[in-house]
């Protein structure tokens, strides 16, 4: 198994061009599945969750060609609607793909998602607004069966704003026949990407960004070309990367609206930044302030982003809390930060970390995608050498990590 070996200390300086945002992309390219003309998908990022995206569409029968960050996806072959169960496993989105199958075959097989273990992740609403849309469904043995004869616009109201619930039901209702309200949904940037993504095919969905989504079934779609929204969470994770290893850097292709939370805390820290159209400027601290965070459903500060931060504030002079409001089991990789010296106690869904001077370069494992890059964080900043093992979670979500590192002036090999 490869790891990530990181000589610690380097300032960060230089340029970085953030990719296509993973979280965008991975409902998009399952909605190509509603379209039996081609879709053509640009700025998508070359990472492990997509290759296993596209795997299964190429499983369910459809063309797909890949060209950099340009993917062109051919549907008109679809010839499945069961969803492989290792495929399944390997990636929490893979759900998403369930009301694509249901507005194209209207019907799907598959079992319950895996992917990172940052929490129990259930997917209740996400069946239960499939239920509301007329559809059946039949659970065996841990395999679930969705269909129904067709898809009819309802009244549908989340507990609570899911972005996979909110998604799912967009796909399904957008070929329901009459209207879909859906209330209290998620409003993160990625579902104004789907929206737009889907209107752009020929789909009548309004309110994306708003606290309700309107959706007018259509019958028909066209043929439509896309370009993915930059990934909000790596332009922020450079961005503690920066500050942790007093660092100054520019961020390149970013949407800096998509990021304003993550600004603001970083300017707490005492951070300078700039913002430029779609570029930003961040030059470190020579001291980090201790802040406090709490993780809320967009605008709030992302759950995504907490690991990042968490780790920074490892070294901040005083006292930090953060609070975890989204995921129950988001904190695992704090025990790797304590092997590299950070003084952090975790209480239920609360961490308060009292700022050490450095961290220093140990032997830690990732256990999952954002933790993994808190450790890298950490590794960067530290003093001397650490291995990084897991490193397969990290590059579920990042581009290049390693070359993009490199160029900032990092010294970290994939070994
Ligand atoms: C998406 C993002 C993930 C991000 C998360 C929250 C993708 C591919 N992943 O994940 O990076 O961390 O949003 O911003 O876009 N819940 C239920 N029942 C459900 C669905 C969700 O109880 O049916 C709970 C979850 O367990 C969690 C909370 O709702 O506690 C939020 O989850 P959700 O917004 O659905 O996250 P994902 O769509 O899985």
């Amino acid at each position: 198994m490869e790891s990530y070996i990181i000589e610690g200390g380097r300032k960060l300086d230089g340029e970085v061009n953030i990719s296509g945002s993973k979280n965008a992309a991975l409902p998009i390219i399952a909605a190509t599945l509603l379209n039996p003309e081609k879709s053509e998908i640009e700025n998508c990022p070359n990472i492990h969750d997509v290759f296993i995206m596209l795997n299964i569409l190429e499983i369910l029968g459809c063309k797909v060609h890949k060209e950099n960050s340009k993917i062109t996806i051919d549907t008109s072959q679809i010839n499945d609607y069961e969803i492989p169960e290792n495929l399944m496993r390997e990636m929490r989105s893979s759900v998403i793909l369930v009301g694509a199958l249901l507005g194209r075959k209207h019907k799907c097989i598959f079992t319950y998602p895996g992917g990172c273990e940052i929490g129990a992740r259930p997917i209740n609403m996400h069946l239960e607004g499939f239920k509301q849309l007329g559809v059946e469904i039949v659970e065996e043995y841990g395999r679930i069966t969705c269909s129904c004869e067709k898809l009819k616009g309802a009244d549908i109201t989340l507990d609570f704003p899911s972005v996979g619930a909110t998604e799912n039901i967009m796909l399904a209702s957008s070929v329901a026949e009459g209207t879909t309200y859906i209330r209290n949904v998620a409003r993160e940037p990625e579902i104004k990407d789907l929206q737009d993504f889907l209107n752009g095919m020929g789909a009548n969905i309004i309110g994306a960004g708003s606290n309700t989504i309107i959706v007018k079934g259509v019958s028909q779609f066209h043929e439509t070309s896309h370009k993915v929204i930059p990934d909000r969470i790596e332009a922020g994770t450079y961005l503690c990367m920066a500050v942790a290893t007093h660092g100054n850097i520019v961020l390149k292709n970013i949407n800096s609206e998509h990021i304003s939370t993550t600004i603001h805390k970083l300017r707490q820290t005492g951070a300078k930044i700039e913002v430029h159209k779609n570029e930003l400027s961040i030059c470190a601290p020579k001291l980090i302030s201790p802040i406090n965070i709490k993780t809320l459903p967009y605008p709030g500060f992302p759950t995504d982003m907490q690991s990042q931060f968490t780790a920074l504030l490892s070294i901040a002079n005083g006292t930090s809390i953060v609070v975890e409001n989204i995921f129950e089991n988001r904190f695992k990789y704090v025990n790797e930060l304590i092997r590299m010296g950070a003084n952090i106690v975790v209480e239920g869904r609360t961490a308060i970390i009292q700022g050490v001077d450095t961290l220093k370069g140990a032997m830690v494992e990732i256990k999952d995608l954002r933790g993994g890059a808190a450790l890298v964080l950490a590794g960067l900043m530290a003093d001397g050498e650490s291995k990084i093992s897991g490193i397969h979670y990290l590059e579920r979500g990042y581009e290049n990590i390693v070359e993009k590192l490199q160029l900032l002036g990092a010294k970290i090999e994939k070994k």
